[in-house]
């Protein structure tokens, strides 16, 4: 049996507007209710119009809300973004900075990254930082190194007291989305063993408390074997959990791999 709290989340990205997102967390709180919280955590990342009606609808004690992304001040001239203090109002407590498609679509740096950790963490909430390589820096043999980066930048001022509260997806970003190809296990497990190393050399011991989860083409054929591996302590799910019926089964199958 595998010891420790697994985590299991979805990125609902930019496709399920209020009703179908209040209707998915309301099965998926349904159909998952008798899971015992203690020993696994939900959460799920609808759009930000979503927001409000997924925090009325949602006990988060079942399943935590969390935004896709923010701005990283709490307010000022910073037009179209949205503020920590303004997720804060919503219940909402956890956010995500740095998934690939903000990297790489919207050109974030790993800067902009380390300011909305910062931020989230002023404000109390849960950071989700994502790292993730490029199939050119994978084919340059450069992996490990620009892993690395990512995190010493995106959690560089983060403290020892507070890292136990981050958490890291690791989504290779040729894995991701409808042209991704899963990561194979071996592959998965030692770039997550390479990530725990870099955040025990940040944090120490607190850095091993520091969950890591895998993300990209996670799917119900591959979802036992990758959450079996000793060093990936969950599941971040795009396309494979946006029915909260396949999600559910897919919860299920991974915590059976682990015995539970
Ligand atoms: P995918 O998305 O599971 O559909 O590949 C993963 C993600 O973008 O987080």
């Amino acid at each position: 049996m595998k010891a420790g709290k697994l985590y299991f989340g979805s990125n609902l990205k930019m496709y399920k507007g209020v009703a179908d997102t209040a209707a998915y967390l309301t099965e998926l709180q349904r159909l998952t209710a008798d899971l015992n919280r203690e020993g696994i955590e939900l959460f799920i990342l609808p759009s930000y119009t979503a927001l409000p009606e997924a925090a009325r609808v949602t006990d988060q004690s079942l399943v935590r809300l969390g935004a896709q992304n923010m701005g990283w001040e709490e307010e000022g001239q910073f037009t179209g973004e949205i503020s920590c203090r303004m997720l804060r109002e919503l219940g909402i407590g956890m956010v995500m900075a740095g998934h690939s498609e903000r990297r790489h679509v919207f050109r974030e740096t790993d800067e902009d990254e380390q300011r909305k950790v910062r931020c989230a963490l002023d404000h109390g909430m849960i950071p989700l930082l994502c790292v993730g390589e490029t199939a050119e820096d994978k084919r340059y043999g450069i992996s490990r190194e620009v892993l690395t980066m990512q995190l010493k930048i995106g959690l560089y001022g983060v403290s020892r007291e507070e890292a136990p509260r981050v958490r890291v997806a690791y989504e290779p970003v040729w894995s991701i989305g409808v042209n991704g190809t899963p990561a194979e296990p071996a592959y998965a497990e030692t770039m997550h063993a390479a990530i725990k190393e870099v955040l025990r050399g940040m944090f120490g011991e607190a850095g091993s408390r520091i969950p890591v989860l895998y993300g990209g083409s996670v799917n119900p054929g591959n979802a036992r074997e990758l959450i079996a591996l000793p060093s990936v302590d969950g599941l971040y799910v795009g396309r494979a959990a946006w029915q909260a019926d396949k999600f559910n089964i897919l919860i299920r199958d991974a915590l059976a791999a682990c015995g539970r």
